[in-house]
């Protein structure tokens, strides 16, 4: 039998074993993602990808200041990304299955989540919330046409969940972990069997930093805005538990109006 262990190293192909097994480009393993069009293409392979390692191919993907902040110290909303970053935000979101977020963002910020700046398919919206939180009037859960996906703990209240679902909202329940939030190998099966591919993670930092002690990235597009905020850390005090620093491969830079966007891989050791 596999160990949990095994079961997340054979979920995390490191650069290389991706690169070989054809997942990046067809015919060109050395490709990297640096555009738009690389991600797409890389993208008609996620079906393939999924049923390899049981999991959606996760492109984690947000705007920081130069300090690194992704939000002002009082979670204030902040529009850090320039209108050229943010067409390429929408882009990257109409390319992938589902785009998730954390219950933080949607109280910070209560974001649609869908295309707008584009013509474009709106992803799946996903919502991690242990406890219910979504407020009744969220506008991404007001959308006429989507059900959000609200992934809750397994104790939560029956009368929560029917108004949820008496608005655009559907809850889906998922095992927990230790810390008590959703456990994100439950979540990847969950998604797995619900034929999700690809996922788009835009936030928050609370998000972000279990989605990377957790090995689940594949991309990064990252847009780096000339600013200096002093605000939340992209990773959040929990920091990077898995190792001191993750270094990247593949590594892009593409000047975007004031904006640097940061395409890269994790480089990503198996052991
Ligand atoms: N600049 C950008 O691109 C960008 C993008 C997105 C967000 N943001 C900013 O990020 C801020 C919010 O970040 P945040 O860290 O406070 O909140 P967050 O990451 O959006 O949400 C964190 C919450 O999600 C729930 N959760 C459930 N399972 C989880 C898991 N396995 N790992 C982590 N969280 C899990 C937890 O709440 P429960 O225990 O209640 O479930 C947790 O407190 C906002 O200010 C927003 O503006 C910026």
């Amino acid at each position: 039998m596999l160990s949990n262990k095994t079961v997340k190293a054979c979920r995390s192909p490191d650069a290389e074993t991706l690169a070989k097994t054809g997942h990046i480009a067809e015919n060109d393993a050395d490709k990297s993602i640096r555009s738009i069009a690389d991600l797409k293409a890389q993208l008609n392979y996620a079906a393939q990808f999924r049923a390899k390692y049981s999991r959606p191919f996760i492109t984690i993907s947000y705007a920081q200041s130069i300090d690194g902040s992704i939000a002002s110290r009082d979670n204030a909303p902040l529009e850090l990304s320039g209108p050229q970053s943010w067409t390429l935000t929408h882009q990257v979101r109409s390319v992938c299955d589902a785009i998730l977020i954390g219950i933080g963002t949607v109280l910070a910020d209560d974001p649609q989540l869908s295309v707008r700046r584009i013509d474009g398919k709106n992803p799946q919206p996903i919502i991690l919330d242990t406890h219910l939180r979504t407020p009744l009037d969220a506008k991404c859960v007001q959308r006429d046409d989507v059900s959000t996906w609200i992934i809750n703990g397994e104790t939560d209240s029956i009368a929560t969940r029917r108004s949820l679902e008496k608005v655009s909202a559907r809850p889906l329940t998922c095992a927990t972990g230790p810390d008590g939030k959703i456990d994100l190998d439950a979540l990847m099966d969950l998604l797995a069997g619900m034929k999700i591919n690809s996922v788009m993670v835009e936030g928050g930092a609370r998000v972000i930093t279990s989605f990377l002690n957790a090995r689940l990235v594949d991309q990064f597009i990252i847009t780096i805005a000339p600013k200096l905020v002093g605000g939340l850390s992209v990773l959040n005090s929990r920091g990077l538990e898995i190792a001191q620093s993750l270094e990247c491969d593949q590594v892009h830079y593409q000047h975007l109006g004031n904006d640097i966007i940061v395409w890269a891989r994790p480089g990503w050791k198996v052991t």
